[in-house]
This record gives C-alpha cells, sequence and structure tokens, in this order.
C-alpha cells in the first residue's frame, strides 16, 4: 500500500474506529504494512478491494483497528518528564500516600506496549525515590490492547535499542545480560501487573495517584473519544494525584478537575475533588461501534 491510496483509506477508515487521521500521518508506513499483511491473507488485489471488504463484514473492523496499534516504546522516554517525577511528582505523591496511612503509592499504566514505562517506573522508584519513604511500596497496574506486547512485558528481556535513553547507573543496576537480551531482575517486575485491557471499553476501578496515558489516547484517538477518556481518568485520580501525558501531546480544551503541574511540561494535578460529573460518566464504546 503506498500514498496517496493508503492516506485516503486511513482518512475514511480512522474516523469508523474513532481514532483520527493527523496522529497516524508520521506513522502510516507501519500501519500499510500491517494491512498489507491482511490483504494477502485474504487474497484482495488492492484497497479498495479491502474497503468493500469491511462494507461486507462487520468482524473484519477487529483485524484493521489491530493493525492501527503503534507499538513503539522505551525506557525513560522523555527524559524531562522523568526528572519531573523524580524531582518533585513522586516524592510529592508519596507524601500524600504517606499522610493518608497508605501502604502503597498506586500507579496506572495506560497502554504500557512491552511494559517499558510501568518498569521504568519501577526502576526509579526503587532506586531513587523508595529509600526516603521507608514502608511505602508502589504498585503499577499496567494495561495495554495488544496480547503481544504483553507478553513481551512478561518476558522483560529488551535489546539496546529500548534502553538508550536509561541513566547508565539505573541500567547496570536492574538488568542482567542473557542471550535474550538484558533482561529485568525480578524485584523490579515485583508490583507491576500486567493486564489485556482496551481502554476504550474498560478501565479499572482505581483510585490512583498516578496515571500515565501517554503517546495512546492524545495521538490517535478522535477528539470525542479523548474527552470520554479523559473524564473517566479523571475520575480514577485521587485528589492531589498526578496525569503524565505524552511531551508533544495536549488535552482537550476546557477539561474540569485538572491543573498544570507547576513548572512541569506533560503532568497535570487533579484539583478538584469532584470533577464534572456528567461528561465524566459518559458511557464507552461498545465494540460495535466501529462504523
Ligand atoms: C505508542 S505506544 C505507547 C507506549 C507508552 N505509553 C509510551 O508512551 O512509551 C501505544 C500503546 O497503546 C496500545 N493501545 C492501542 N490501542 C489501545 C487501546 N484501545 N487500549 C489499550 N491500549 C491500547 C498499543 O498496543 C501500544 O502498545
Amino acid at each position: 500500500m503506498k500514498d496517496p491510496d493508503g492516506v485516503q483509506f486511513l482518512q475514511w477508515c480512522l474516523p469508523r474506529l474513532r481514532l483520527r487521521w493527523p496522529g497516524f500521518r508520521k506513522v502510516r508506513r507501519r500501519v500499510y504494512k500491517c494491512i498489507d499483511r491482511r490483504l494477502r491473507q485474504l487474497g484482495l488485489a488492492d484497497v479498495s478491494e479491502y474497503r468493500r471488504y469491511l462494507e461486507r463484514d462487520a468482524e473484519e473492523w477487529r483485524a484493521l483497528d489491530a493493525c492501527c496499534r503503534i507499538p513503539i516504546s522505551r525506557f525513560f522516554r522523555d527524559r524531562a518528564v522523568f526528572a519531573s517525577l523524580e524531582e518533585e511528582v513522586l516524592p510529592r505523591l508519596a507524601e500524600i500516600a504517606s499522610a493518608r496511612h497508605e501502604q502503597r503509592l498506586q500507579c496506572w499504566s495506560i497502554g504500557c506496549a512491552s511494559g517499558e514505562e510501568p518498569y521504568t517506573l519501577s526502576i526509579l522508584w526503587r532506586i531513587r525515590i523508595a529509600p526516603r519513604f521507608p514502608g511505602l511500596g508502589l504498585r503499577v497496574l499496567a494495561t495495554d490492547v495488544d496480547t503481544h506486547a504483553l507478553e513481551r512485558a512478561r518476558r522483560g528481556c529488551y535489546g539496546r535499542g529500548s534502553l538508550k535513553d536509561l541513566p547508565a547507573d539505573l541500567l547496570a543496576r536492574a538488568f542482567t545480560p542473557s542471550p535474550q537480551g538484558l533482561c529485568l531482575k525480578p524485584e523490579y517486575r515485583e508490583g507491576v501487573e500486567l493486564f489485556q485491557q482496551d481502554v476504550r471499553l474498560t478501565m479499572p476501578p482505581g483510585p490512583f495517584h498516578l496515571v500515565f496515558c501517554r503517546n495512546l489516547a492524545f495521538t490517535y484517538f478522535e477528539a470525542a473519544l479523548q474527552r470520554e477518556i479523559l473524564g473517566r481518568v479523571i475520575e480514577r485520580l485521587c485528589p492531589g494525584g498526578a496525569l503524565v501525558i505524552g511531551s508533544l501531546e495536549s488535552l482537550p480544551a476546557e477539561v474540569a478537575g485538572l491543573e498544570p503541574w507547576s513548572g512541569r511540561r506533560a503532568v497535570y494535578r487533579r484539583s478538584a475533588p469532584d470533577p464534572g460529573e456528567g461528561s465524566a460518566r459518559s458511557a464507552a464504546s461498545p465494540p460495535g461501534a466501529h462504523r
């Protein structure tokens, strides 16, 4: 599949999946490759045949949806964000949790890919923060819709490319070399729970002190879905809790209950105890809501 047919096809199908074209512009060739594989499996000649196929077979939209998952991630992605977490956000959240006599900081990584993001948090917490908060643990719920990505997360072994941004001291302490690559030591996997979940349909109940929603909803989802997801995430943040988004992303306008974390890019704090109940409670799209 090539431009301009590919662009035209994505501009037709993405809104039907509640996704948005601008998010896919840069990664479209990755999606083309997956669709090309699917065309070969189905014995179809080109995207116009595929379009007709999709119009006949509602189930096929699931396969197309799977082609639109972008699994790119790496440890310590966006250094400035992890610097903010280390210097200010995590210590502040740990103080809040300790003041409330909570035993663990509750975190959620949405679209955790192969574990790079939740494991980065675990490494940072254990090595740099936890020694200042004895008795306080960390639980990271890590969810992704893609079972293959979650299998890789369970294996916990990575190539150098995934680890290039991780500071050398953290890399040396948290990983051991093996024939499968550099593998995360068991103690850094403790407290990280991996679950298959489509964030459009279900969410863990919370409450959470910290939620990562990076490089997924606010890049790839259509505007209305972004607002729905954000409302439901805010409901799950405890007062004073933090939401971290991708460093190139922005939140939908006019969101109640969140304020920027002062001086920190891509980090927000839940401000009001009870954000706009009505919009935040709007229903998730059912699986058949693609068309
Ligand atoms: C670009 S990666 C972002 C990974 C990580 N958050 C980061 O910023 O490095 C997006 C991830 O979201 C997952 N994903 C896509 N659609 C999803 C959905 N509806 N629910 C949950 N995860 C989803 C993909 O499988 C992929 O692993």
